[in-house]
C-alpha cells in the first residue's frame, strides 16, 4: 500500500477526528514531512481533509472517489487477499490486465479506473466510460475450469452485479441474456469476459472478467447513439458519499462467493429468476442476419432455448438477442 493510501486508511477509520502529524508519522513510521506530502496529494485528489495548526488532520467525509482503501474496507475477510488497484485514467482495465499478465502478474486481483479512454464492449464495440460516474472494473483470476466452462464466469458475474446493484440502490436489477444488466427497461451494465487457455489441457490459464456500470448520469449526458438504450443505476441526484467504493466492494463480495462454488452452479437459479427475455418475442442477431424467434427458457447450461418462426428450436450458447417490441 502506498503511504498516501495508508494515511487515508487511518483518517477514514477515525473519520471526523483530528490526528496530529506527529501521531500519523509515528503510527506509519515515516517523517512528518512525508505525512504532509501525502495529505497534500489526497487533498488535490479531492478528499475533504481539514488541516488545523496544533490539532492536525481530519477527514470530514469519504467522497465518491474510487480508492483501493475505500474498496478494501468493504471486503469480507475471505476476500482481503485480493490485490486491488485503482487508476485515474486507463485505456481499458481488461487490456491493461492482459498486459500485466504478459509482464508477469500472477496474483488474483481487481483493477479499477475512474475513466477509460478505450473501454471495450462485446462484439468489438466501444464501451462509453466517462470520468467519475461509472464503475469500470476487471477481475484477473486463475480458475480451475475447462475452456467450455468459462461462460460460467460471465453468468455468475451477471448475477453478482445484479444482486450488488439491487442491494446498494434498493431497486430491481434484471439480466438480459447473456450478460447485460438492465434497470427500468434499459441497459445499465455490461460484462466482457476474456480468457487464455492451455491448448494442451484445455484448461483456462487465466480469465479477465470486465464489468462496466453506469452508476450516475454522466455530466454531459449519454452520447446521442446511447440516449435511448442506456441508463444509469442512479438517474437522479443522490447522496454519493463513498458510493462507488461500496458498490465495487459489494460486487467483489458477491462475485467471489459465486466464484468459490462455480462448479456447483448455485447462482443458476438466481440467473434464471432475473432473466427477463424468457417468454418474449426476440430477434437473434448472427453474422449481420436477424431472425425472429420466441425465447422459451434458459436451461441448466445457461443456453437460451429459442423457437424460430418456422418452428425449429435452437439452444443459443452465445451471441446477441434483442427484444422485439
Ligand atoms: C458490453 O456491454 O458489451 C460489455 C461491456 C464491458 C465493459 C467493461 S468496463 C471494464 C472492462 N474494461 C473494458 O474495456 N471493458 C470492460
Amino acid at each position: 500500500m502506498k503511504l498516501k493510501e495508508k494515511v487515508l486508511l487511518l483518517l477514514k477509520t477515525r473519520e471526523g477526528e483530528f490526528l496530529s502529524g506527529q501521531e500519523l508519522a509515528e503510527q506509519l513510521e515515516v517523517t512528518r514531512a512525508g505525512i504532509w506530502k501525502a495529505i497534500k496529494a489526497l487533498q488535490e485528489e479531492g478528499y475533504p481533509i481539514e488541516a488545523i495548526t496544533n490539532r492536525g488532520y481530519a477527514l470530514q467525509s469519504m467522497p465518491d472517489i474510487l480508492s483501493a482503501v475505500g474498496i478494501k474496507q468493504e471486503l469480507l475477510k475471505e476476500n482481503q487477499y485480493l490485490h486491488v488497484e485503482v487508476e485515474k485514467q486507463i485505456d481499458s482495465t481488461n487490456t491493461r490486465l492482459k498486459q500485466m499478465v504478459t509482464e508477469g502478474e500472477h496474483r488474483d486481483m481487481v483493477l479499477l479506473a475512474e475513466e477509460q479512454t478505450q473501454g471495450r464492449g462485446r462484439f468489438g464495440r466501444a464501451f462509453f466510460s466517462p470520468y467519475g460516474t461509472g464503475l469500470y472494473m476487471s477481475f484477473l483470476l486463475h480458475p480451475q475450469l475447462q475452456y467450455r466452462e468459462g461462460e460460467l464466469l460471465t453468468i455468475s458475474a451477471a448475477v453478482a452485479v445484479a444482486k450488488a446493484i439491487e442491494k446498494i440502490s434498493g431497486e430491481e436489477a434484471q439480466i438480459k441474456w447473456v450478460n447485460d444488466i438492465w434497470m427500468r427497461g434499459r441497459k445499465i451494465a455490461g460484462i466482457l469476459t476474456e480468457a487464455s487457455t492451455s491448448l494442451e489441457s484445455g484448461q483456462l490459464e487465466y480469465a479477465i472478467i470486465g464489468i462496466g456500470i453506469n452508476v450516475t448520469e454522466p455530466a454531459q449526458g449519454f452520447p446521442e447513439e446511447l440516449k435511448d438504450i442506456a441508463h444509469s443505476v442512479f438517474p437522479k441526484a443522490i447522496k454519493k458519499e463513498n458510493l462507488r467504493n461500496q458498490l465495487a466492494g459489494e460486487i467483489i463480495n458477491q462475485f467471489m462467493s459465486c466464484y468459490g462454488e462455480i462448479r456447483e452452479r448455485k447462482f443458476l437459479e438466481e440467473y434464471k429468476k432475473r432473466s427477463f427475455v424468457v417468454g418474449k418475442d426476440i430477434s437473434v442477431l448472427r453474422m449481420g442476419q436477424k431472425r425472429n424467434a420466441k425465447a422459451l427458457e434458459v436451461d441448466d447450461q445457461c443456453h437460451l432455448k429459442v423457437q424460430y418462426e418456422d418452428g425449429t428450436i435452437e439452444y443459443l450458447s452465445s451471441g446477441e438477442v434483442s427484444i422485439r417490441v
